[in-house]
């Protein structure tokens, strides 16, 4: 297959728009820290914050601009943190308000933001004002502060709606009243442990406001905000009519997700991070029915950033990537956001095992074809940091990490694995401890003995961050190359459109103006090499371990006017400057 790019660029995808504030997350790579699985200062084989703190200055020179961190808040752990019993103390397994308070400082001296997780939607069920609700029992003044209803059915003994929860089984768990009988219903999306929050009652506002305040007086960047379409629930609770509601998340409108009324509690946010110097921001984990609708909390006066989760989901398609940048970057710049990218995070399986496996999904247990699925998820990289806007990491993609898909079961903690019987909640296979040096488990995780909360496969010795040093082959230095030529060529982040160019089926080109004398990324997605013609110009980098062979275009010329034949392997992708 052989095709010449044209200069002309077939479509602009977004509007021009005012390029004026271009502040530092319009373009920032951020990397998300798994606290639980990152570095391990006191061997007890969990991870935690001095832990991070002393593993900063890798994240400075692998060159990402912020880390977001998972939480890190007094939890029972119910789901790995995201059930806050306190949302102004560290959990003793993390350290304390000491250790946060020195990975701001350490970050900031080394250049880096940080940004931390905010969940508002719920909290733990051993968050004080659950205790307390339910101590007090029906008529506690506290109740109102979360959703407790009566059941329905001649006892009560029938949740109050039909809402199913997002981990599996009912949206609702009964509670047993203080002396000792059956007594009210209360709501949780996610596992019992998370009671929702009812964000129609004013002490909630106000809690969450201090909540915010206390985290940037501490010096924090901003927030990324979990559960941010859930806050609002549609007045009445009413029912959804169906079962099986999972299958239309993300699809059809839902009573508890993505209502209009979560966006006047962004503006609020909104007017409080701006009353802290430095662009504090707050970045949404909104899973809405289509990317317009995220694109709503992005608004002037609202939110920054929002996660692009069809682009994550997007298969290794050359034509489906080419619509969903398309689309991302006209919904984001008609509100004037950046558009923002994600391969991986720590509730799907890697990309990298993702794109090894023919029949998608992100709930994989399957390993598929480990070669083909590195291969892919290195290029994938190299695509996604040559588009305008925000890019997202998450720990261990960098190492070309794959899933563990063979997990044993009794060493799985993902609630909704245990929720939903084992037909889903496959989430522990990427949460698996990272590898930084040596041949042994934890692989310098932590301290030697010291294991690691999820066991590390006998493979990663190889894949780990001192094995990977110094190796050009390595898909540490492919991240390490493409994060430096990031920083060269600022012009690669910036902007709100790409230049497509004409290329053959399974291949994406494009061009990106303003970056050094010329930037095409050019990305071939079939199982073939493919030839094309560039104007001229030469390798930035490749994807693939061996750089691109190229010959000019008519036969030899030292000076070729036709251009010159770069041959792209398989699944490949090339950065060139022409
Ligand atoms: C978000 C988090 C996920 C968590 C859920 C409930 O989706 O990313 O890990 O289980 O919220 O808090």
């Amino acid at each position: 297959m052989s095709q010449h790019l044209s200069d002309a660029p077939r479509s602009a995808a977004a509007p021009a728009a005012d390029a004026s504030a271009r502040d530092w997350w319009r373009d920032a790579v951020i990397y998300q820290v798994y606290p639980r699985s990152f570095a391990d200062g006191n061997g007890d084989g969990m991870g935690d914050l001095p832990g991070v703190t002393a593993r900063l200055p890798y994240l400075r020179d692998l060159g990402v601009d912020a880390v977001w961190l998972s939480p890190f808040y007094a939890s029972p752990q119910a789901d790995a943190g995201y059930d806050v019993a306190d949302y102004r103390e560290v959990d003793p397994m993390f350290g304390d308000l000491n250790d946060a308070d020195d990975l701001v400082r350490t970050a900031h001296a080394l250049g880096l933001r940080v940004i931390v997780d905010l969940v508002p939607n719920h909290c733990s069920d051993q968050h004080e004002w659950f205790k307390q609700a339910l101590r007090e029992g029906p008529g506690s003044a506290l109740r109102d502060r979360f959703h407790f209803r009566a059941g329905k059915g001649a006892h009560g003994e029938l949740p109050p709606n039909d809402w199913e929860s997002i981990f599996g089984g009912p949206a609702w768990t009964r509670t047993t009243e203080p002396d000792g009988t059956p007594g009210q219903w209360y709501l949780h999306l996610f596992a019992p442990e998370q009671p929702d929050f009812n964000w129609d009652h004013p002490a909630v506002h106000e809690e969450f406001r201090s909540v915010l305040r206390f985290w940037l007086d501490l010096g924090t960047d901003g927030f990324r905000i979990d559960v941010a379409h859930g806050l609002v629930k549609a007045a009445g609770l009413p029912d959804i009519g169906h079962s099986e509601q999972l299958a239309l998340l993300g699809s059809a409108p839902m009573p508890y997700f993505d209502q209009d009324g979560v966006h006047e509690i962004y503006r609020g946010w909104r007017r409080i991070l701006d009353e802290y110097p430095g662009e504090r921001i707050g970045v949404a984990e909104a899973w809405t029915p289509t990317i317009e609708r995220a694109a709503l909390y992005l608004r002037p006066d609202e939110l920054h950033q929002a996660f692009n989760f069809e682009y994550l989901a997007t298969p290794w398609d050359a034509a489906a990537l080419h619509k969903v940048i398309d689309k991302s970057l006209a919904a984001m710049g008609a509100v004037g956001a950046p558009a923002t990218w994600v391969l991986s995070n720590h509730d799907v399986t890697r990309h990298a095992t993702r794109f090894a496996n023919p029949h998608g999904g992100t709930q994989l247990r399957e390993a598929g074809d480990r070669e083909l699925g590195l291969r892919r998820a290195r290029a994938a990289t190299l695509l996604m940091l040559a588009l305008p806007g925000s890019a997202y990491l998450y720990q261990g993609e960098e190492l070309g990490l794959p899933d563990v898909t063979d997990l044993p079961d009794e060493v799985r903690q993902d609630p909704s694995f245990f929720r939903a019987a084992g037909q889903d909640g496959f989430r522990d296979g990427c949460r698996v401890p990272i590898p930084w040096s040596g041949t042994e488990p934890p692989y310098g995780f932590g301290p030697e003995g010291g294991g690691s909360w999820l066991p590390q496969p006998a493979s990663w010795a190889q894949l780990s961050v001192a094995a990977q040093t110094g190796d050009p082959a390595s898909t540490l230095e492919l991240y390490r190359s493409a994060l430096a030529l990031r920083r060269e060529l600022p012009a690669l982040g910036a902007g709100r459109s790409v230049q497509w160019l004409d290329a053959p089926e399974g291949v994406l080109a494009f061009r990106r103006d303003g970056a050094g004398d010329g930037f095409l990324c050019l990305v071939n997605l079939t199982a073939e090499p493919v030839v094309l013609t560039v104007p001229g110009g030469r390798p930035l980098l490749s994807s693939a371990a061996q750089p691109p062979a190229a010959v000019p275009a008519a036969g030899g010329s030292p000076d070729p006017v036709d251009g010159i034949e770069v041959t792209i392997a398989a699944d490949t992708a090339i950065w060139w400057a022409i």
